[in-house]
């Protein structure tokens, strides 16, 4: 372990507060334009001509580009044209890499910033807040956008040819994802395997008609539909071939974890996959401090006053295999899980 010193928490400290200035920095970049019309200007652009093209104060701006370049998120010429740091284009200006985090840096303070503020009642009572609204979930849909990519990802291309999940999405499966928000992970599904039928089931009335809207909009509703429902509310009997539940099994309240389990399970047909991917909560100590946890400790803090309790890994497994679920496997991509069992 390095050697402590006042300096040096001085220092760790002073980091944490450049990042949280740093995030906000990026927000009003992404909400005003800026990142994009960065973006499009590969070889530079004057503050002048930023402030020029989307009708922002120019002194105001320049402060942003100048502040930026002191973050190290953009460079600048020795004509004072800005430009995105190298490898900074794909993570905060390209919506259509992997790579992109903007939906990130929405939630962290659109959601996440106003609810650690209106948190510290529910320290000293205990209680949940129960008063979510529920258009956020439209900034949780931008966040987990790049994941359901990746899961897309994953599905078509990192799964061996011959893996049965692979080949049935290919040849025409039927899939249920619970707790599908506004339908990211079913859209995008549907676009990539084009003989598969999808149905989203969640709880949130503002999610599914937001959602259901934007299926329309793609012309998908032959294929994808989706349920106001919570899992344990599901009645399918062996209809599915895979059910997933992407960064919502810990967001189920613990009472009724098993009982959307054991829907998933029925809904699927014999040998059918449960497809889960999230985060597993460390067990010892010394694993909060174990950076391939870090997403996970930090989500369960983030989300403390909404009364959501993370499981680790161990608890996952159990809980699976009480269900009837066998041949567990799980892999760990930057601290999230992605894990197969099969009825
Ligand atoms: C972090 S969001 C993830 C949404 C979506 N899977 C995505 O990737 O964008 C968690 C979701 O779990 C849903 N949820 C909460 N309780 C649920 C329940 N009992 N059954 C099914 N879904 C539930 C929430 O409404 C929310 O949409």
């Amino acid at each position: 372990m390095k050697e402590l010193s006042t300096e040096s928490q001085l220092t760790k400290l002073n980091n944490y507060m450049k990042g949280f200035k740093a995030v906000h920095l990026i927000n009003i970049g992404r909400k005003l334009g800026i990142l994009e019309a960065l973006w499009e200007a590969k070889d530079g652009i004057s503050a002048e001509e930023l402030a020029f093209r989307l009708g922002l104060h120019e002194p105001y701006l320049k402060i942003w580009c100048q502040t930026a370049y002191c973050f190290e998120i953009l460079d600048c010429d020795d004509q004072e044209r800005y430009k995105f740091q190298p490898y900074f284009g794909e993570v905060l200006g390209d919506e259509s890499s992997l790579n992109y985090r903007g939906g990130a840096v929405n939630i962290a303070v659109n959601v996440t910033g106003q609810r650690l503020i209106e948190s510290l009642d529910y320290y000293r009572s205990g209680k949940i807040n129960e008063s979510y609204p529920q258009q956020r979930s439209e900034i949780v849909s931008d966040s987990t956008r790049v994941l359901n990519r990746h899961i897309g990802f994953y599905l078509s291309a990192m799964l061996p040819q011959d893996d049965p999940i692979r080949q049935k999405m290919n040849s025409g499966a039927q899939f249920i994802d619970i707790g599908c928000g506004c339908g990211e992970l079913v859209m995008h599904l549907a676009q990539l395997f084009k003989n598969s039928s999808f149905v989203g089931v969640d709880p949130v009335s503002y999610s599914i008609e937001a959602g259901s809207k934007k299926i329309q909009e793609a012309g998908l509703e032959g294929r994808v539909s989706l349920e106001k429902m919570g899992g344990e509310e599901i009645t399918y009997e062996e209809e599915f071939d895979i059910a997933s539940m992407v960064v919502t099994f810990h967001e189920i309240p613990p009472d009724i974890r098993s009982s959307v389990l054991d829907n998933a399970y029925k809904s699927l047909k014999k040998e059918g996959k449960l497809l889960l991917v999230d985060f597993s909560y460390p067990e010892s100590l010394n694993d909060f401090r174990n950076p391939a946890f870090e997403p996970g400790v930090i989500d369960q803090f983030d989300e403390t006053s909404l009364g959501i309790i993370h499981l680790s890994a161990r608890q996952q497994d159990e809980m699976l295999t009480k269900t009837g679920f066998k041949d567990i496997q799980r892999i760990s991509v930057q601290g999230m899980d992605i894990l197969n069992a099969t009825k």
